[in-house]
């Protein structure tokens, strides 16, 4: 579909500029789930025609990061994803991850019994080294939108034989990114992937997959979904890692998703791109190269609330995000209201 006619698919009012903070569905995710809760309001739907839309994501998911889908979990929150990861790592290892991380991906390893570093993130690849177990770091940082400089930090990695461990939830949906070259790559799809909030992806290579015990794991992780009593009999793909899917959230998930394969990641980036380029033009500022900005404006606070410009302001700081359904209309309000 091209993007001028997808565009149509939203009912956004004007200057939603925090898809960092929650994206918004187009017309068939609200369709798709208002039916399921009306099936499920008359016991008229099967739990399984729910379930199967988890199978749709799944695959949905790992096309548009280039994996199969039997290397992906599904869940609900990064953290969670992340935490069977963490707790698999030997006691006292040595894990480095960027100061400014979100703490999804910095709880997770905080809470074991490991020696977690934290560095500024364009320090990063240079703190890796021959005793470093893990790096753990967002691919678009959360706070300030900046694109992490992946190809040095795997090849650190790589040469010191560190696990590398993406959060990719700022930046699926928006920027191509290859989940095979992460060990693991989480991803919650409420903002950029714009589902509802409730479902999470995890790649997991085959190569580190016998490595991490799925801790987690229930009726969902098991071969053809193991209801009653032993033996264990955990999924030998990357299933055994599933947390059981909340089943709305997925059925939501699939339509999202797949507009946005359909449309194609690149014209989202540009679309997006493009928009931030032209708000920090606006601004007098250089761009960013980014889907996500953040500016030091103590005062955009109350100037954007009074213009029902919707962003996210933390300590002074201004981050704005652009999806494809933001429009040039709501950039130049923003600026107005901030110049
Ligand atoms: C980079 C990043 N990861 C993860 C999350 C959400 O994490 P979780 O799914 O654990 O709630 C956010 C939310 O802001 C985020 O910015």
């Amino acid at each position: 579909m091209e993007l001028c006619e997808a565009v149509h698919l939203w009912q956004a009012e004007p200057g939603w500029l925090n898809t960092a903070s929650y994206g918004l569905p187009p017309r068939p995710t609200v369709d798709a789930v208002r039916t399921a809760l009306l099936e499920w309001q008359r016991g008229a739907g099967p739990w399984a025609d729910w379930d199967a839309s988890t199978g749709r994501a799944r695959g949905a998911f790992a096309r548009l990061v280039g994996a199969e889908p039997a290397d992906v979990a599904v869940g609900a929150a990064v953290s969670q994803l992340l935490a069977p990861v963490a707790a698999s790592l030997p006691a006292g290892a040595n894990v480095v991850v960027p100061d400014i991380e979100f703490t999804s991906n910095l709880f997770p390893w905080l809470v074991q019994d490991l020696n977690v570093r934290t560095v500024p993130p364009h320090r990063l690849a240079d703190a890796i080294d021959g005793r470093t177990a893990a790096v753990a770091f967002s691919v678009v940082q959360s706070a300030t939108g900046e694109v992490a400089p992946v190809d040095d930090i795997v090849r650190a990695a790589r040469a010191g034989g560190a696990l590398v461990v993406a959060d990719a939830t700022q930046a699926v949906g928006w920027l191509p990114v290859d989940a095979t070259r992460f060990d693991v790559m989480a991803c919650a799809a409420y903002k950029w992937l714009m589902a509802p909030r409730g479902a999470a992806f995890c790649y997991v290579s085959p190569a580190v997959r016998d490595l991490i015990r799925p801790s987690a794991a229930g009726w969902y992780a098991g071969e053809e979904h193991a209801y009653y009593g032993p033996p264990l009999r955990l999924a030998t793909s990357a299933r055994r890692f599933d947390i059981s899917p909340a089943w709305f959230s997925y059925v939501g998930a699939v339509p999202s998703l797949e507009l946005l394969t359909d449309i194609g990641i690149e014209r989202i980036r540009d679309h997006n791109v493009a928009l931030a380029d032209r708000f920090m033009a606006g601004l007098g500022l250089p761009a960013a190269g980014s889907a996500i900005v953040s500016v030091d404006r103590p005062d955009a606070a109350e100037r954007l609330e009074s213009a029902g410009i919707r962003a996210a302001v933390r300590d002074g700081r201004l981050r704005a995000s652009f999806h494809l359904y933001t429009t040039e209309a709501d950039v130049d309000a923003a600026l107005n209201a901030l110049t």
